[in-house]
């Protein structure tokens, strides 16, 4: 934790929009439950809501999400205030500063489309609203490698890095937060996390749903820009990196920069793309779109540790189920003492990070009697899964909390962002084959192939 100072005002640009809804309100109320939070909080947004019927959609959400606890929740509405108006008009902007009163140090959290970046912050800055600011930004971080430049460019004019706050949730999620701990908290991994002893890694990021009404959205986006380049690539960063030298805030994120400019950019050969029959009717689909709503790849990581070693990441919307998880697979003991030693893909680390959050130790062990034969068994270390008040702390639970206070350990830094759009520049815009999968199934039969010589993806818990 920074000892620095904590915002004073809390002000949420798209306040009426999608990701309030399903998630900033609950993470408000959880805050104020846990005295996190204490300042004004001001949604910003285009609609005209009424004092009350904000505070309904406040409740509405948190009664969808989460569970409303009442006390908590009074608090919150007598925090919250607005401020309606066009975000390319100054004027809103005059009002905000007015609405905004005493605060000094207000965080200005903008979950408005990209595009709009530049002139909400142009207008923060034009209307005093930026001194002894900080802003978190939600991604998409740019499109490509040149225009997450660009975008760091225009915002660094005016907010230096250490005030800007790009959030990834999948940072905030407890599971993830676990996989560093359990690396780094035991030391029994560690002779074994290696080209030695590690035969592959493979992260699997399964959705059951489709584009369930995001389509406009998705059919710019498609499966790298919105899972992989940031996501995933995050949680190989945390499985792939060397030790940080303490848990200081830039120690964390060197070694996640250092590791993933060690990852080879990707090339055409090494990735699947796949689209589910059915995503090109969706509404705000293009009727020949060739945006992947699938991919399977396989990277290759140029370090000492994982010289040789590959890691493959499969995720895709209208998959079997939903499931995110990460394998590590060790490689098979010599059959020397045992001929029925484990077989390949037996001796494994599971990290399941949802739905529900456990570790699963994959291992061989006798068949009692009277042979010496084996069978596989898994130990499991099993975590609860609700999350919210009195519980463990929801994603952007804990990133608002962490950005109100300047600790930025769980963003993504501008390099940390930067090598991992080297990583799938090469193949963001291609247009190579594009295989078609049923919905329901687990993509194309093209990605078993990819993974076929390291004995195919690990089966589903
Ligand atoms: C978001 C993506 O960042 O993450 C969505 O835009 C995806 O497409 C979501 O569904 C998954 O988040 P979670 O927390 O439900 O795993």
């Amino acid at each position: 934790m920074t000892t620095r100072e904590s915002s004073d005002a809390l002000v949420f640009f798209g306040i009426t929009g999608d990701l309030a809804y399903k998630k900033i309100f609950p993470a408000l109320q959880a805050l104020v439950a846990r005295d996190r939070l204490n300042v004004p909080v001001i949604g910003v947004a285009r609609s005209q809501f009424s004092d009350a019927e904000l505070v309904d959609r406040a409740r509405a959400s948190i009664t969808e999400h989460d569970t409303l606890d009442p006390v908590a929740f009074q608090k919150l509405t007598g925090l919250l205030g607005h401020v309606w108006g066009n975000y390319t008009d100054p004027e809103t902007f005059v009002r905000l500063r007015e609405r905004l009163g005493n605060a000094t140090r207000p965080l200005f959290y903008l979950a408005v489309p990209p595009s709009l970046f530049p002139v909400v912050v142009k207008n923060l800055a034009d209307s005093g609203c930026t001194k002894g600011a900080r802003i978190v930004i939600e991604k998409p971080f740019g499109r490509d490698l040149a225009s997450a430049r660009a975008l760091n460019a225009q915002l660094t004019t005016i907010f230096p890095e250490t005030s800007i706050f790009r959030i990834d949730h999948y940072l905030g999620k407890e599971a993830v937060q676990n996989l560093m701990y359990f690396r780094f908290a035991n030391n029994f991994l560690e002779p074994l996390w290696n080209r030695h002893y590690v035969d592959n890694v493979q992260i699997t990021m399964a959705e059951s749903m489709g584009v369930a009404g995001r389509g406009a959205f998705y059919d710019e986006t498609g499966v790298i820009r919105d899972v992989i380049q940031n996501h995933l690539l995050q949680i190989i960063s945390y499985i792939a990196m060397e030790a940080p030298s303490s848990t200081w805030t830039e120690a964390i994120r060197d070694e996640q920069a250092k590791v993933l400019r060690t990852i080879r950019p990707l090339s055409t050969d090494a990735l699947v793309r796949g689209q589910f029959r059915g995503y090109r009717d969706e509404p705000g689909v293009a009727a020949n779109s060739k945006v992947p709503t699938f991919a399977a790849l396989q990277l290759a990581i140029d370090s000492w540790r994982w010289e040789g070693v590959p890691f493959f990441i499969r995720a895709g919307k209208a998959l079997e189920a939903s499931r995110t998880d990460v394998v590590v697979e060790f490689k098979q003991p010599p059959p020397v003492v045992f001929p029925q030693a484990a077989p390949r893909g037996a001796n494994y680390v599971r990290f399941r990070l949802s739905p529900d959050v456990a570790i699963d130790l994959g291992a061989y062990t006798k068949v009692p009697g009277e042979g010496m034969s084996g069978q596989p068994v898994e130990l499991s270390v099993v975590a609860g899964t609700r999350q919210g008040v009195g519980t463990r702390l929801g994603a952007y639970e804990r990133l608002i909390g962490d950005a109100m206070i300047g600790d930025a350990t769980l963003f993504a830094r501008q390099d940390v962002v930067e090598a991992a759009w080297a990583i799938v520049d090469p193949v963001i815009s291609d247009d190579g084959p594009l295989r078609q999968y049923e919905p329901g199934s687990w993509g194309p039969p093209e990605a078993d192939a990819l993974v076929a010589a390291a004995g195919g993806w690990a089966p589903p818990r």
